[in-house]
């Protein structure tokens, strides 16, 4: 099945205690050109993309190709021009690129009317040469943190003079950067964070406090006018469990649904730092998502080497994934970055987490091998 046909058939479908690390996790054309229009359509890739006997022999792409679903990684465009063996395994292993920052509020815009396109459209570059889609992270993220460890949005935005103001300055971004990137993008993280950190309330956010929910109807809204046949998401943190936070976010999504946000599914981003993933809770909650008709998208997947076992975190990584294939609606897992010698964890939690599927010489991992050997075993 080609990379472009995985989109049509996707169907409808921790040393740190997990708390602090919850607490600070909150964090933060020329090719593509500024035109919007038909969106890019990669060439066909061969019906099978990998037709060797052993699937071992057959890279994460070519697997995740042939069973329909799609398999992505954080990138750094940095590392995408300056490293010759990440943007090899960027192009091979991944039919789906995320940028981690580039195509953030203040990476974009930095200043009202100041566009700083340049690390946007070197992702952008990257993944029509290669033929790959971005899930386009993220148009809105406003969290307010105490500890802030990044300018998740800009100043500029908070010292609006007043509500007008401030929802002016969202449609503007969201414009500007869906109307640029539309042809290179097919599913967008509209809302970022909606809710507090750890726990189920709506994040006090600014845009928040003076604008209530229904700025984030208003963000669906204009990017499904400007983006009409991309899937729109909500991407959140902690949420891949049964729990109040899972509670929260889905009346949180079905009040937006209500008010009439063209909302397609939910990000799960599965950062798993304190511990092992909890395969039947995240499957129970797939399926709570897939009962209200939405679908949902592992986004921003690792989870940390416990006690430098690498087979240990194999075995967790195959559970993540099992459960997401196991759920007809649950179509994607993208992992937090490609190497080990570039996880935000480094500066989040210091070195030694080695939570990707790449190790620091850009080796794959056992937990690569059990990730392929997943996908290669699901009955999509
Ligand atoms: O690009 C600038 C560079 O020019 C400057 O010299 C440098 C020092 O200030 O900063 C660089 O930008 C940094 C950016 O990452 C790119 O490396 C920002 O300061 C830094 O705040 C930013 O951190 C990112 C964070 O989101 C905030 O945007 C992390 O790499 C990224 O992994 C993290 O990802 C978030 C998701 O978007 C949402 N879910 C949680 C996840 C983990 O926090």
């Amino acid at each position: 099945m080609s990379d472009a046909r995985v989109h049509e058939r996707a169907p409808a479908v921790r040393r740190v205690p997990l708390v602090m690390l919850v607490a600070s996790a909150v964090i933060a054309c020329s090719a593509c050109g500024a035109s919007a229009g038909r969106r890019a359509t990669p060439p066909a890739t061969p019906a099978r993309a990998c037709a060797r006997p052993d699937p071992s022999d057959c890279s994460l792409r070519q697997l995740a190709t042939d069973h329909g679903v799609m398999i992505g990684a954080a990138v750094q465009p940095e590392y995408l021009s300056g490293s010759p063996d990440y943007a090899r395994i960027v192009g091979d292993e991944f039919n789906s690129i995320t940028p981690e920052s580039a195509f953030k509020w203040e990476s974009t815009e930095p200043a009202r009317g100041r566009f700083t396109w340049g690390a946007a459209d070197a992702v952008a570059q990257f993944a029509r040469a290669h033929h790959q889609q971005i899930r386009g992270h993220t148009l809105v993220w406003a969290n307010s943190t105490s500890a802030k460890q990044f300018t998740i949005l800009p100043d500029y935005v908070a010292a609006a003079p007043d509500a007008a103001s401030m929802q002016g300055l969202i449609d503007e971004h969201i414009t500007a950067v869906v109307t640029r990137y539309a042809k290179v993008t097919d599913r967008w993280d509209v809302v970022n964070e909606p809710l507090e950190t750890t726990g189920s309330q709506l994040d006090t956010n600014v845009l928040t406090r003076i604008l209530g929910e229904k700025w984030m109807v208003r963000a669906f809204r204009l990017t499904h006018r400007l983006d009409p046949t991309a899937k729109l998401f909500v991407n959140e943190s902690l949420a891949e469990g049964p729990g109040p936070k899972h509670q929260a976010l889905m009346a949180l999504v079905q009040r937006l649904r209500a008010a009439g946000a063209p909302i397609d599914g939910v990000g799960l981003q599965a950062h798993f730092l304190g511990g092992a993933p909890d395969r039947p809770g995240l499957e129970v909650v797939l399926r709570d998502w897939q009962s209200v008709g939405l679908r949902t998208a592992i986004t921003e997947l690792d989870i940390p080497t416990p006690n430098h076992d690498p087979v240990a975190q194999a075995t967790r990584y195959a559970d993540v994934v099992r459960a997401c294939l196991d759920v007809r609606t649950c179509n994607e897992v993208t992992l937090w970055g490609v190497t080990d010698a570039h996880t935000w964890l480094n500066d989040f939690l210091g070195p030694g987490t080695a939570p990707l599927l790449f190790d620091d010489s850009y080796q794959p991992k056992p937990a690569y091998r059990a990730v392929a050997a997943t996908i290669a075993a699901s009955h999509r």
